[in-house]
């Protein structure tokens, strides 16, 4: 049997690692000054937790998710998104009972694309929620954060915020009903994808990227006159209140997102350098979700990225290495060398050891790698009950009691 990985998925290492952990630490950190709480759910639920809500005519539902029965015949699914169960955990967890409530979370989501750059079967999702109330500065808290962190982790990207209004869900049905109608009087020249979704789902061939899609959708009704008052008061203020934020946006009328619980506000912000998944974040109002899912009538808004994508945009960042080293030079020194660890590890100060009880072999790593300093342990340092310390920038070397050592390694004088 030949070892591999499952298609679209990744080991994450090295380089990439770092990657992550770097965006995991900003992205905690802006959620803690916004006072957004952390949650962590099961990366499997019942899999009636996301047919209905997301859409049962949506991808994925449709053909993206990972379903199975276990032994006792209940149906599960690898989490696809992260909406869903947060709304669940708030619920069944009774977090709901102080509104509004704010949660972000940050993990892995399964879902059965076709893979290619910036699209896998596993990914992971940052996501944020506000649970509670449909103040449309609760859209705004939410874009000012995006923002915030998509800036502090790719300073240099050229990053545009794209947003919609879908209004209500009265609004959504009368569009959909028009949008039919209109693209069946234009079926001819719509790709087969999008023909199969004229009775079902009319909305996403709005974000078809077939030419002869993007053609027929250009002429097609707009959202924006259906909306309602109240969702055209809601679309006004946030985007007032962007304005004075000084955060540019531009509107796309085509933006739907591609799952069925959103309302009123939706958002994305999108990079040029990404290929065709050129979206990193995507988000939106879902104002009769919570309700659906079993919970009370409240409004919700939030936003999911994906740290794969974020992380293609991301710069490495030179990895300090550590800087001490240890030489060894016989095995029967193992036990004196323990004293050095344990001091070490109670001072804090990180060393690289390699097994090697090979006085050369160890200078030779030391040299070649960006070590500074390196520790000897021989004959004469297990005799004379202490340590010998070479600086390698500078070729001085020091005979030093245990207890000296951490002082030596700080002293910058
Ligand atoms: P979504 O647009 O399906 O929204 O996903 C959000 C982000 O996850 C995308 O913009 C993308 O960066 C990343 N992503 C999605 N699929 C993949 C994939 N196959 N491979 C790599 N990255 C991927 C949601 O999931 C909603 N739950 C967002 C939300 C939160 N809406 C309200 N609250």
């Amino acid at each position: 049997m030949k070892l591999r990985s499952v298609r679209g998925t990744h080991d994450i290492f090295g380089e990439q690692i770092d990657k992550f952990n770097n965006i995991s630490k900003i992205v905690s950190k802006n959620a803690y000054l916004k006072d957004f709480k952390e949650i962590q759910t099961p990366i499997f639920e019942f899999s009636e937790l996301f047919a209905k809500p997301l859409g049962e005519q949506s991808d994925v539902v449709l053909k993206e998710m990972y379903s199975f029965e276990d032994r006792n015949n209940n149906f599960l699914t690898l989490r696809p998104e992260y909406t869903t169960p947060m709304i669940r955990a708030a619920i069944t967890n009774n977090l709901l009972n102080e509104i509004p409530l704010k949660i972000f979370g940050i993990g892995p989501m399964f879902r059965r694309e076709r893979p290619q750059k910036g699209r896998y079967r596993q990914f992971n999702q940052i996501n944020f929620e506000i649970l509670g109330t449909k103040d449309f500065l609760a859209d705004v808290e939410l874009i000012l954060l995006s923002n915030n962190i998509l800036k502090e982790l790719l300073p240099k990207s050229k990053i545009r915020l794209q947003i919609n209004s879908l209004g209500d869900k009265n609004t959504l049905i009368d569009f959909k009903k028009n949008l039919t109608k209109y693209f069946n009087t234009h079926k001819n020249k719509l790709s087969e994808e999008s023909i199969n979704k004229i009775d079902t789902n009319p909305l996403r061939i709005l974000d078809s990227k077939n030419e002869g899609d993007v053609e027929i959708s250009l002429s097609s009704p707009k959202i924006y006159e259906y909306l309602t008052d109240e969702a055209k008061n809601h679309y006004e203020d946030l985007k007032r209140s962007l304005n004075l934020l000084d955060i540019k946006f531009e509107e796309n009328a085509n933006l739907v997102r591609g799952l069925d619980y959103y309302c009123n506000t939706v958002f994305e912000f999108k990079s040029d350098n990404l290929g065709s998944q050129d979206t990193l974040l995507g988000g939106g109002r879902y104002d009769g979700l919570i309700k659906v899912l079993g919970g009370p009538d409240i409004p919700g808004i939030g936003w999911a990225a994906g740290i794969e994508r974020i992380s293609l945009l991301m710069e490495s960042e030179k990895k300090i290495s550590t800087t001490l080293h240890i030489a060894v030079t016989n095995q029967k020194f193992k036990d004196y060398f323990l004293h050095l660890q344990k001091y070490l590890s109670e001072n804090k100060i990180s060393y690289y050891w390699n097994y090697k009880y090979n006085l050369k072999k160890s200078f030779t790593k030391a040299n070649t790698s960006s070590a500074t300093h390196i520790i000897i342990i021989g004959e004469n340092e297990f005799n004379g009950n202490f340590f010998t310390i070479k600086n390698l920038m500078t070729g001085e070397q020091k005979e030093l009691k245990l207890n000296q050592i951490f002082h030596h390694l700080n002293d910058k004088s």
